[in-house]
């Protein structure tokens, strides 16, 4: 599995979603990472399904939607309907998680858990043979722009360790730059979301290829 570069929508003009999208797929970014936040389990709202409907008629690349909501289940058809490709929710918000889990293959959407900085990743254990990706936050999640955790990279090493090869996707969000990529990577990241560091640079062709030259790749 080669690494994958995910920008993430929230650091783009939101005057001009179709235009950012268009042009972060011109520097070819592999999937658009899509942070969707309630205003409960994150101190943040952002967007829901009926925008996410829309920005999909404007985006070639696969979605991958971020739930940071305390009821993910209640979004899960809608962002089905609207050609998501695949989601996380946080292990935090899902009491019940094999049904969530179940719920988001029955819609035709790959699986993922996304894990707070302060969630250990051996809470996934039981969860492992659930899933298509893991979803490791390397910040507080709920905003763009905030500096990178460094224990984040020991903690893709270990979950790694548990889940063995890469037939599991190991996702990494929050303060992703240059100055990490190659460190997730050789941990075991295979993609990347990058917010600021991509929608932050004024050519994000240039800051898309400078992430890729960091990466480890198998
Ligand atoms: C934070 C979001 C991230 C965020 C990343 O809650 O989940 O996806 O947009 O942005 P940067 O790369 O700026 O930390
Ligand atoms: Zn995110």
């Amino acid at each position: 599995m080669t690494v994958r570069i995910a920008p993430s929508l929230l650091s783009a003009d939101f005057s001009k979603l179709a235009d950012e999208i268009a042009d972060i797929e011109r520097g070819g970014a592999d999937m658009l990472h899509l942070d969707i936040m309630d205003g409960h389990f994150v101190p943040n709202l952002t967007f829901g399904p009926p925008v996410v409907a829309r920005l999909a008629t404007h985006c070639r690349i696969p979605l991958d939607a971020h739930l940071m909501v305390d009821d993910p289940d209640a979004l899960l058809p809608q962002l089905a309907e609207a050609g998501v490709a695949r989601v996380a929710v946080h292990v935090e918000t899902c009491v019940h998680l094999h049904r969530t889990l179940s719920n988001i293959r029955e819609l035709g959407m790959e699986r993922g858990v996304a894990l707070n900085p302060a969630s250990p990743v051996e809470s996934l254990a039981g969860a492992v043979p659930w899933l298509e990706f893991v979803l490791v936050m390397s910040v507080n999640p709920g905003f763009g722009g905030q500096g990178f955790i460094p224990e984040s990279v020991s903690r893709v090493a270990r979950l790694r360790a548990m889940l063995g090869d890469d037939a599991i996707d190991i996702t990494v969000d929050g303060g992703v730059d240059t100055s990490n990529a190659h460190a997730l990577t050789a941990a075991g990241a295979k993609t990347l979301v990058a917010g600021t560091s991509v929608f932050g640079a004024s050519d994000r062709n240039l800051a898309i290829a400078a992430l890729r030259r960091c990466v480890l790749e198998d």
